[in-house]
């Protein structure tokens, strides 16, 4: 695989993992934030959507 892929990866009863240069845009096409790694929100539980805050864990969602 080339290093210069962008790599998605759902983490074990976790967020999104995103790696690989990540420009993330909201739904007006405004930057809100460039990385080079983002974990987005898979539960629904984010108070920080579309970013993962951690409430994952706090109501023990399993993937
Ligand atoms: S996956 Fe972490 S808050 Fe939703």
């Amino acid at each position: 695989m080339s290093e210069d892929k962008v790599v998605i990866t759902p983490l074990t009863d976790g967020p999104n993992q995103v790696a690989g240069g990540v420009v993330v845009k909201d739904a007006d096409g405004t930057v809100i934030k460039e990385a080079e790694t983002v974990y987005l929100c898979r539960c629904g539980f984010s108070e920080d959507k579309p970013f993962c805050d951690g409430a994952h864990k706090k109501h023990n969602w399993k993937s």
